[in-house]
This record gives C-alpha cells, sequence and structure tokens, in this order.
C-alpha cells in the first residue's frame, strides 16, 4: 500500500550502542584509535545518538578503561550526541573532565541483576544516580535512565511488567529525560513490548519517552521493533555489526544489528536519517578489526532498494 501523502513520515531515532555494549563484551581490547575510526564511520553513516563508552570501574569492564582518553578525541560533529555510561558520582567527575555531554544512568528492574552488574541493589543504585542526574541536570546534558532485564532476569527468571515500570518512574523522578527499558538477554515477543508500553504510558511515561534495547538472542528483536512502532515508540537501540551483551548476562547474544534496523524502518518507510551502505561500512570495519565475520542478516545479504529493486551495500 502506498504511504497516505498528506501524514509525513515518522521519524524513528537509532540510538546506536556498538561502540559501547558491543565492545564492552568482547574478549579482545579494541585499540582506542580503532574505536575512534568506528565512530567516526557511525558518524558518516548519519548515527546521530553514539552511546560511546562507560565512565565504570576498569576493573569490571576492561575493554572500556580507555574512556578517559577516548571521550576528548571524539569528532566534533554537527548534532551528533555522545551519551556515556555513568555508575556513581565518582563517574561522573571522570565524564565531565573528559568533556563528555550526555549520559546514561543503568539499573535494572531485578535486584539479582543489579547486584551482579554493579554490586547494589535497585533502590541503592537510584540513591546513587540522585547525585549524578542532579550534576547532569546542572550541566545541561541529556540524560536517560536503563531499566536492565526488563523481560526476564538471568537470575530470577520472569519480571512483571509493573516492576519495570515501577523502576522507570523513580528514573523520571530522578529527573532522567528518556528511560529505555532493555531486554538483556533476548527472551521478549511483541506482545509483551506492547504491554510494558502500555503500563508505561499509562503510569505517565509517554510513549516518546520510551526507548527499547533488544538483544536478539532468540531472534525477536526486530519484531520487538515492530511491536514498539506500533505502540507509538520512536526510539531504538541497535549495534552496527549486531555486536554486544553484556558479561554479567549469561546466555546473552548480540544485540539487534543496525544495518537489519536500518533495512527494516527503510523498507516500512520510516525516516530516521541513517544510510544503510554507511552502517554496513561501519560494520565490515568493526568486524574485521575483531577478526570475525559479519554474520548479521543484512550484513550477509546486503540491502534491497524496493523502489528500483537493486541491492544496496553488497560487499
Ligand atoms: N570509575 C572508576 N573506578 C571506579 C568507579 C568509577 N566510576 N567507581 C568505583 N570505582 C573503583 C573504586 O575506586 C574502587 O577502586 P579500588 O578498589 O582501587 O579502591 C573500586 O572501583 C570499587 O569501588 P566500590 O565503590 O566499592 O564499587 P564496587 O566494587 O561496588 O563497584 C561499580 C561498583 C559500579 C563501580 C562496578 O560494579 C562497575 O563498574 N560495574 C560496571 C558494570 C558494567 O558496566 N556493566 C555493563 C553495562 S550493562
Ligand atoms: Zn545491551
Amino acid at each position: 500500500m502506498d504511504p497516505d501523502p498528506a501524514r509525513p513520515p515518522d521519524r524513528v531515532r537509532i540510538y546506536e550502542v556498538g561502540p559501547r555494549d558491543g565492545l564492552q563484551n568482547e574478549s579482545a581490547t579494541v585499540p582506542t584509535d580503532t574505536k575512534l575510526r568506528y565512530i567516526e564511520l557511525l558518524v558518516a553513516a548519519g548515527l546521530r545518538e553514539i552511546e560511546v563508552t562507560s565512565f565504570v570501574s576498569p576493573t569490571a569492564i576492561p575493554q572500556l578503561a580507555d574512556a578517559d582518553s577516548l571521550v576528548p578525541r571524539l569528532p566534533r560533529a554537527h548534532g551528533v550526541r555522545y551519551p556515556v555510561l555513568v555508575p556513581n558520582m565518582r563517574g561522573m567527575e571522570r565524564a565531565e573532565a573528559a568533556g563528555a555531554n550526555a549520559l546514561a544512568v543503568f539499573t535494572a528492574a531485578t535486584d539479582a541483576f543489579t547486584e551482579h552488574n554493579i554490586g547494589m541493589t535497585v533502590a541503592a543504585s537510584l540513591e546513587a544516580f540522585a547525585p549524578v542526574l542532579r550534576r547532569a541536570a546542572d550541566l545541561g546534558w541529556w540524560t536517560r535512565g536503563y531499566v536492565s532485564t526488563a523481560f526476564g532476569c538471568p537470575y530470577t527468571g520472569a519480571v512483571e511488567p509493573a516492576r519495570a515500570v515501577d523502576v522507570a518512574l523513580r528514573l523520571v523522578d530522578l529527573g532522567v529525560d528518556e528511560v529505555c527499558f532493555g531486554d538483556t538477554i533476548g527472551v521478549g515477543v511483541p506482545r509483551q513490548v506492547a504491554t510494558l508500553t502500555g503500563a508505561a504510558a499509562a503510569a505517565g511515561i509517554a510513549p516518546n519517552r520510551t526507548a527499547f534495547h533488544f538483544h536478539d538472542t532468540r531472534g525477536t528483536a526486530l519484531a520487538n521493533v515492530a511491536a514498539g512502532l506500533d505502540a507509538g515508540v520512536r526510539c531504538f537501540d541497535a549495534s552496527a555489526g549486531g555486536t554486544g551483551g553484556c558479561p554479567y548476562a549469561p546466555g546473552a547474544a548480540g544485540n539487534l544489528a543496525t544495518e537489519d534496523l536500518v533495512y527494516f524502518l527503510d523498507a516500512s518507510g520510516y525516516d530516521h536519517g541513517v544510510d544503510l551502505e554507511g552502517v554496513l561500512t561501519a560494520a565490515r570495519y568493526v568486524a574485521d578489526s575483531l577478526g570475525k565475520p559479519l554474520a548479521t542478516k543484512v550484513g550477509r545479504s546486503g540491502g534491497w532498494d524496493s523502489a528500483t529493486g537493486q541491492p544496496v551495500g553488497r560487499a
């Protein structure tokens, strides 16, 4: 069916997490120069929100221990936001010193995961975030709050949507601009995405303040995006090359691949400003740097231009 010409195309934000979520889970530590080249290619592809690193304990995540030297060297590109993960005031001081201007705090729907990940209960994590988010507000930074394990926890199993929404509300009370529900272990399905979005909206968190972060462990990530779109959500996380995972989430596979998401949004008529060939260039670069084949769907097949029937970005 042709799109209604009177209706402007829907704008979707693609929030790239490859340099952070992708690289934190690789056994090889990628050199800072390689990370910067990867980020440059992501910017060249049109990505405008790129989560670049974490200011966490270098013992916990050695792969991102170069955050202090990476952030000052990020490409200065107009209109690009580079959020960094910050777990506590120590991380905030480092992020400020490095010249960051956007951050994400991260907690979860379950105490068990939060304790494994950041050594605190959910309640304690929220207490740790309060001064971080106050400082970020004083500095005028954009802020996001993650609710990981929103669909299921690797330690305690099923998660009630009400529990995820409750944690999200606490983050909103602390002042975050956006809440991102994470399917950390990739167990969610579209019906649950609709239920969670509806429950968040009913609690006062509108779909335009909600984002989703899907891991494609069981092949449901893109179907979950479709459900999120239907429910009015317009921000989705993805990782060019499909890397990703959390060292504290055993069994989790990579993030939804940015190239798969871009193909899907293009063919569905959504506007997002990201160029598929550019994403594939970044995805191939990171796969080569890690010494792995590019194993994502569109990475293997290339895209397809639905208007011309021509292949796009085939290697
Ligand atoms: N940056 C660098 N170092 C930090 C830090 C930060 N933001 N916060 C704490 N540390 C250091 C402390 O200085 C201390 O160092 P020392 O042992 O040399 O004295 C050590 O880390 C332990 O500090 P403590 O306050 O006791 O924290 P903890 O051991 O309970 O760890 C976190 C808390 C949040 C720092 C740690 O669990 C962490 O970094 N987790 C990251 C998890 C992550 O990124 N997961 C993937 C994302 S989903
Ligand atoms: Zn993730």
